[in-house]
């Protein structure tokens, strides 16, 4: 693809090095980018090869890629990190304590940036297919990229020249006012327009234009397993009979689905679901490749998120069909896709995925050991605690079936007992709406635990049961059970 003209409208451009000296040594940057897509990559690289004894704050709307996470993280050059992310590198850095690292829930981060609750952007760095002297088009994400540029001084944009300027299409940029005047945000179909493609600025704070066609590292989705598959079918055979019986889904079926490869396979899986003649439709945070195929095919009819988080493949059939997907597909700020308000009124059922549930409906989505941070809490609070159900679907074991991830009891709590409504596993379905603790532990061990491990998980229950209580717990073997 080639860059025309029209992307960089009445502003000069200059290289990625020059643009890096705009950026002070220890400046806070509010980057683009969600989902390893949409996220500056030239001037970050340059920032990185400069050789400069950088101390920097890094804000983004979600994940990022490695020109980011990896190339900044090996030139020591991030000292403090929000709210999410998903690379080898920065995890190290995180769990060694070179890099301050803060996860927050996505729906929160635009707000917190622009009420002051996060250190403020010094520079907001912007990935854009296009941008003028006070406007620019985001790219394949919009995260919290309205609410960094409004809070940053200077504003520094990269016009990918690789990616269509046709993504205009499926942008809906609306900014929420600051409470407490905050009107209510004025969404009320999944696929509702309520804004422009374009975020807007003050002319003045724009210091640089830099033009790249660098395409950047999405996510990579492994194949889906079988055990991928027997999740799906479970889930699949849940919401079949769900929507049968409750008739807040006469008409239509709102999902969700988290990032990661078990959410990847569970939203390609959903083609097998029989949900009648009722729409399937998309509200979530993530569009990932899963998708696409199934908006082809008319299974889903449309699609809302705040990132076009696509493989490389996945961005291909995408370019290639924008004008059509374009018809389905809406992009829109993190704030408006993970607004508890929002999800509570679209009725979604959110399926997102954890590390390990504990057997009173407790979970884990951050922290393998309670200690060691993988990705973040990303928008799975969001949808855990505002979908109209919450189901949190992932495989009963790990390290080839040496560790259950039904446990006795969490070591890091994201999501607690009064927001899952409902786990899947390979195994079956456990529904534990309405159920007591007892009645919860006793759900999860025979619908969802792995077999090799229910007498064990069974033989916690009995002792924590001698010791009684609400929700019975022998802590000693609570603590120990990893180890053992
Ligand atoms: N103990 C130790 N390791 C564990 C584990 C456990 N209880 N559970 C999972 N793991 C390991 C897996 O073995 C795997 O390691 P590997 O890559 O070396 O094989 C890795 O963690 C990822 O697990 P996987 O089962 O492949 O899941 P995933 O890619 O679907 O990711 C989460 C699962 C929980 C990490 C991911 O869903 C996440 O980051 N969630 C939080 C953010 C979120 O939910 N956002 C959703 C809103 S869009």
């Amino acid at each position: 693809m080639n860059g025309s003209a029209d992307r960089v409208d009445g502003v000069e451009t200059m290289s990625a090095a020059a643009a890096a000296d705009e950026i002070p040594d220890d400046a806070t940057i509010g980057v683009s980018g969600f989902g390893s897509v949409g996220y500056p990559k030239a001037v970050p690289l340059a920032l990185a090869e400069s050789g400069r004894d950088l101390e920097l704050t890094i804000i983004s709307g979600g994940s990022v890629g490695e020109e980011i996470d990896t190339a900044l993280v090996e030139a020591d050059a991030i000292s403090r990190r929000f709210p999410y992310q998903a690379r080898s590198e920065s995890r190290a850095g995180a769990n060694d304590g070179t890099i301050a690292f803060h996860d927050r829930h996505i729906s929160r981060v635009s707000d917190e940036v622009a009420l002051g609750q996060l250190p403020q952007p010094d520079v907001a760095l912007v990935e854009a297919v296009a941008v003028g002297e006070d406007w620019l088009v985001p790219s394949l994400s919009i995260g919290a990229t309205p609410a960094v540029v409004e809070a940053a001084d200077k504003v520094i944009v990269e016009v990918n020249d690789e990616i269509p300027t046709e993504l205009r299409e499926v942008h809906d940029v609306y900014r929420p006012d600051a409470p407490p005047n905050r009107e209510p945000i004025p969404l009320t179909e999944p696929a509702g327009r309520i804004g422009g493609p374009e975020i807007e600025f003050d002319p003045e704070k724009l210091a640089a234009v830099v033009r790249t066609s660098r395409r950047g590292t999405p996510y990579q989705f492994r194949e889906p397993t079988d055990r991928d598959e027997r999740i799906a079918a479970n889930l699949a055979g849940f919401l079949a009979e769900e929507v049968e019986e409750n008739d807040v889904f006469d008409e239509e079926l709102r999902l969700q689905f988290g990032v990661g490869n078990i959410g990847n396979a569970l939203m390609g899986a959903l083609s097998d679901l029989d949900v009648g003649d009722r729409d399937i439709v998309y509200f979530g945070e993530v569009v990932q490749d899963g998708l696409l195929d199934m908006l082809d095919d008319g299974i889903v009819s449309a699609a809302s998120g705040t990132s076009l988080a696509l493989s490389e493949d996945g961005q291909e059939q995408f370019f290639e069909n924008i004008d059509t997907y374009a018809e389905s597909v809406v992009v829109r700020p993190a704030d408006v896709s993970n607004a508890p308000e929002v999800i509570a009124r679209m009725g979604v059922v959110g399926v997102n995925s954890a590390l390990e549930v504990d057997l009173y409906g407790h979970a884990n989505s951050t922290h393998v050991g309670g200690t060691r941070v993988v990705n973040g809490i990303g928008g799975s609070g969001d949808f855990n605690r505002n979908s109209l159900l919450s189901v949190t679907a992932l495989p009963s074991t790990a390290k080839d079936g040496e560790i259950s991830r039904i446990v006795p009891m969490v070591p890091h709590v994201d999501h607690t007992e009064h927001e899952l409504g409902i786990v899947v596993t390979e195994h079956g379905v456990a529904d534990l709406r309405g159920l007591s603790p007892r009645e919860r532990a006793d759900e999860l061990v025979s619908e969802c635990a792995d077999p090799s491990f229910r007498d064990d998980l069974r033989s916690y229950l009995e002792r924590a049961e001698e010791a009684g209580g609400h929700v019975p717990h022998d802590l000693d073997r609570a603590f120990s059970w990893t180890d053992n």
